[in-house]
């Protein structure tokens, strides 16, 4: 691969931020603010900073149906397209690695940022195709890339078929979340070939290598959260008021609550339960509440105790995870990764042609 650093420098990320947009803040939360309105015009330092800073930068709101304005950007919890966080953009690319030639399909053109990067790393624009389900984010993406004299194939429509009618790629670099990773892409890459996605139900980066037996198979790498392929969205499940049902733990909560310092507990939980715990308050304080929940059900632990409602026992599958996790001997991501084949994907440990849940013999539960 042509070396990033020289990318980052011939395709810098300025050309494709808007002259007014919404700098989110670089680390999620970190601040405690939810980002600010950058305006090149009315506030040229702030835009500059923001956009040399990590933080992503949202472009888009509601499929543009709401003006991207200050007042809208900073309501929204859903924006529907931004440049990515630049330590992102790189990581996915150090991941994906495109050499010299390599013809590569990018899902979600975005700004155009990513795939300006690529034509740049493969040596040529005609072997990068990106797609765009949104025709006015396409249009302006064009824009940006023809400012910089790049002009990659661009289509709009939905990437989640990728793009049959051309020879098979060499790598897919996918920008938006995804659930359920549609079957096209292992087969319009050639085998030994590599896709990079982010895993929306997993929140973390997955790096998958075409086989020769028409699966791909990898590992989980850094956490990310993108917005979803469009036709992955899901309306938000609403809980399921049941009569609580409490008991006092007879085990220590706290190894769960720190369940984000553990990465390969943190995915098997998430496979195997539906979602990590949310902690609220300081582990270890005596005073700490973590909150768990996945799908119409919720589970909360304070003071010793567990109340869980909803059809499932959320604290008691978490708990049961944790345990069949210790057994193995508490592996870390260099133990789990993931499969695809025409018929089915999962989350595997230690064994990529079975499921985790199978090796733990635990129930095969979809994500959600
Ligand atoms: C995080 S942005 C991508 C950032 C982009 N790679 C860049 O460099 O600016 C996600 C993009 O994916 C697009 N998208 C969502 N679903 C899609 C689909 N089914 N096919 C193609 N693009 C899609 C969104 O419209 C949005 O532009």
């Amino acid at each position: 691969m042509a070396h990033l650093a020289d990318a980052l420098i011939h395709v810098p990320r300025y050309p494709f931020i808007p002259r007014r947009a919404w700098a989110a803040p670089a680390a999620a939360g970190a601040s405690g603010t939810r980002g600010r309105w950058i305006d090149r015009d009315a506030e040229p330092d702030a835009w500059w900073r923001a956009v040399w800073s990590d933080a992503a930068i949202y472009t888009q709101l509601d499929d543009g149906a709401t003006p991207l304005t200050a007042a809208n950007a900073a309501k929204t919890f859903a924006p529907t397209c931004s440049a990515s966080s630049p330590s992102l953009v790189t990581a996915f690319l150090r991941h994906l690695a495109p050499g010299h030639g390599d013809r590569v399909l990018e899902v979600g053109t975005g700004t155009g940022w990513t795939a300006g990067l690529l034509s740049y790393l493969t040596g040529d624009q005609r072997n990068v195709t990106t797609i765009e389900v949104d025709a006015g984010l396409a249009a302006v993406a064009e824009g940006n890339l023809r400012s910089v004299g790049i002009s990659p194939r661009l289509v709009v429509g939905d990437g989640a078929a990728g793009a049959p009618s051309q020879p098979p790629f060499d790598g897919v670099h996918v920008t938006c979340g995804v659930r359920d990773i549609p079957y096209q892409w292992v087969e319009q890459t050639r085998p030994d070939g590599v896709i990079v996605l982010p895993h929306a139900p997993l929140t973390r980066l997955l790096r998958l290598t075409v086989g020769e037996n028409g699966t791909a198979s990898g590992s989980f790498h850094e956490v990310c959260s993108y917005m979803l392929l469009r036709a992955q969205r899901r309306p938000v499940s609403r809980l399921e008021r049941t009569e609580p049902r409490i008991r006092e733990l007879d085990t220590d909560p706290e190894p769960l609550l720190r369940v984000p310092a553990e990465p390969g507990l943190e995915v098997l939980l998430s496979d195997l339960v539906g979602e990590i715990p949310f902690i609220t308050g300081d582990p270890g304080s005596g005073e700490c509440a973590g909150i768990l929940s996945s799908g119409t059900s919720h589970a909360t632990v304070e003071d010793g105790r567990v109340t869980q409602t909803g059809p499932r026992d959320l604290w008691d599958e978490a708990e049961e995870v944790h345990r069949a996790w210790r057994a193995r001997g508490s592996p870390g991501l260099d133990r789990i990764g993931f499969t695809v084949t025409p018929e089915r994907q999962y989350v595997w440990l230690d064994d990529p042609s079975v499921s985790a849940a199978h090796t733990l013999g635990m129930v095969e539960r979809r994500l959600p």
